[in-house]
């Protein structure tokens, strides 16, 4: 595997971290992953408009322009030799010896890129869905950038695998209302049959599938509000999904061991996939 590190195309087994990188010492960096399909990166704009923004917001300069950037993403993948799969962006402050502030001006932040293959967009559902638990979120006050601390996350997505699940449903603790999940955003299909996603701030990150499919619902006639829910609601919704640029729309089909609606994917899940499904191909 090829990966872009600072200017260079080099095999992923010579590109080495330095130790006193201040992703690596601090998490003082961000990232973001797209999707390509049959070569064609989805939802391209959105992604570099997110990492354009979370670089702003933890006062990163950019590392190059945007043309330039669409450029080396599809070298690396080219490189690759990849169809279907997904690239990894990754900005950090650079390095520098360790000290919290940062770094003088001088210190070029370092700009990585990887690609690798993932399986293509599913053809159909079967088989494409998860069990999920609930777990509270833990997390930093400003979820809505895209920052490479993701220690909670790590950890809910653990605690999840431990109990058999794919996904933890990340929910604030005393209030009870669930922020996204630990690297996806979660939608329901409440008792009243509304298809429901939290509102962005900064508790949650924006997706940009949430994005893209919120688009796509315009004149689908599906009753959409962009309104929170609490684990109750949840647990009690007919129907549950995950969105994420690799989990595309993906059914929730047990939360904490109990069925979501009969524990099958429900009837606007499944239009939704479909709708996102000739989004993407
Ligand atoms: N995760 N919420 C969190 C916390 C995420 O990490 C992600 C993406 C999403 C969905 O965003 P999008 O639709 O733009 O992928 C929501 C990526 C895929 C990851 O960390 O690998």
């Amino acid at each position: 595997r090829i990966a872009y590190v600072n200017g260079r195309y080099l095999p992923q087994r010579d590109a080495a971290v330095n130790i006193e990188d201040r992703g690596y010492q601090f998490g003082d960096g961000i990232y973001e992953v797209v999707h390509v399909q049959d070569g064609r990166f989805i939802d391209e704009d959105a992604h570099l408009s997110r990492m354009e923004r979370s670089l702003g917001e933890i006062r990163l300069a950019q590392p190059m322009g945007r043309r330039a950037l669409r450029q080396v993403l599809r070298e690396v993948v080219r490189r690759n030799r990849i169809t279907d799969g997904l690239v990894y962006m990754q900005i950090t402050r650079g390095v520098a010896r360790r000290d919290h502030g940062f770094p003088a001006a001088a210190v070029p932040p370092a700009f990585v890129v990887t690609a690798r293959r993932i399986p293509g967009f599913p053809a159909s559902l079967e088989g494409w869905n998860l069990r999920a638990i609930t777990h509270p979120d833990l997390r930093w006050a400003r979820r809505d950038i895209k920052s490479v601390n993701l220690l909670p996350n790590v950890l809910a997505k653990q605690a999840a695998r431990e109990q058999g699940a794919g996904e933890a449903i990340l929910y604030e603790e005393g209030t009870g209302q669930v922020t996204e999940g630990s690297s996806t955003t979660v939608w329901i299909v409440d008792e009243e049959g509304v298809l429901r996603t939290r509102h962005l701030d900064h508790a949650v990150l924006p997706g940009c599938t949430r994005g893209a499919l919120m688009e796509l619902l315009t004149g689908s006639g599906i009753d959409f509000e962009e309104r929170g829910f609490t684990v109750e609601e949840a647990r009690r919704a007919r129907e549950a999904f995950l969105t994420s640029a690799t989990s595309f729309v993906k059914p929730i089909l047990a939360i904490d061991g109990e069925s979501v609606g009969d524990g099958r994917p429900g009837p606007v899940t499944r239009r939704l996939f479909e709708i996102f499904a000739r989004h993407v191909k």
